[in-house]
């Protein structure tokens, strides 16, 4: 669980969020909407700490792990697609490296033995047997080719990347889901994939895209951005558009009465 409380954050005089109190529980899918500039990737960048904020605070539950889409496409060209999606999951990567390493040391002592059937068994613990099984069907499902999956991401075009990139966010089930605009640059049955995967998810999801229909399939809350404020809605995209249109004309008619 993720809880906002008396959040701002500014770049000039006027900011652009004040007094933001929100809380992001497990098992839901929280859209974040709002005009072009209105804060949303601003808003991702500030929960997953990649941003400071001004003023508040941002408590995640001890002991649980944040995935962010990555946006920049270059970060990983020097690395195979399955080692980036699995750089997702740190803890499993690292691991995977340092067994690498002590079976290829030329001395390979009797101590180094017990530490690496100590690690073996970490890796089991961490899902490490089934995990290039995973990462094949998540780029298979998020249509990277098969032929694609041993290249570099140097080698990769742009809609590529964003396949590994979103496969990198959501391996080894992250508690907190971070996603700025995935659906960018996916087509339909990469779209539908994602969206089955979300339906499917246990933790706690946030989203920015522009894609109704996504949203309307995905999101269980909306947070909506405007005028600095951050307003949390329960239901989908519809549901929210639908509310707003009553409140605005509710809103209309009070002022009609008071003039
Ligand atoms: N690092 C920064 N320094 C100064 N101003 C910034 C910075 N980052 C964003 N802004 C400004 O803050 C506002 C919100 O930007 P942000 O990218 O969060 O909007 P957005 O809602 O994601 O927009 P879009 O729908 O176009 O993606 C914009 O006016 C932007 O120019
Ligand atoms: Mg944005």
């Amino acid at each position: 669980m993720i809880t906002v409380s008396d959040v701002s954050v500014r770049f000039s005089e006027k900011p652009l969020f004040k007094d933001v109190n929100l809380k992001f529980t497990n098992g839901n899918c929280y859209g974040i909407t709002g005009a072009n500039g209105a804060g949303k990737s601003t808003f991702l960048k500030v929960i997953s700490g990649e941003l400071e904020h001004d003023s508040g605070t941002i408590s995640i539950s001890t002991g649980e792990r944040m995935a962010v889409l990555k946006q920049d496409h270059f970060a990983y060209d020097e690395y195979s697609v399955k080692d980036t999606v699995m750089m997702g999951f740190p803890k499993l990567y690292e691991l995977t490296k340092a067994i690498d390493a002590i079976y290829a040391k030329p001395d390979f002592s009797d101590e180094d033995g017990m530490k690496a059937a100590d690690m073996q068994a970490e890796f089991g613990e961490l899902g490490g047997y089934e995990a290039e099984n995973q990462i094949e069907q998540m780029l298979s499902g998020l249509g990277l080719e098969e032929e694609f999956h041993d290249r570099m991401m140097s080698e990769l075009d742009e809609s590529q990347k964003v396949r590994v990139l979103l496969a990198q966010a959501i391996f080894g089930n992250p508690d907190i889901l971070v996603l700025d605009e995935p659906t960018n640059g996916l087509d339909i049955e990469s779209i539908t994939w994602l969206e089955n995967f979300l339906l499917e998810f246990e933790n706690t999801v946030i989203v920015v895209s522009h894609d109704r229909h996504f949203l309307n399939t995905v999101c269980t809350y909306i947070c909506d951005i405007d005028y600095g404020k951050i307003t949390q809605f329960a239901g989908n995209y519809d549901f929210w558009y639908q509310m707003t249109q009553v409140l605005q004309r509710q809103a209309k008619e009070q002022q009609k009465k008071a003039e």
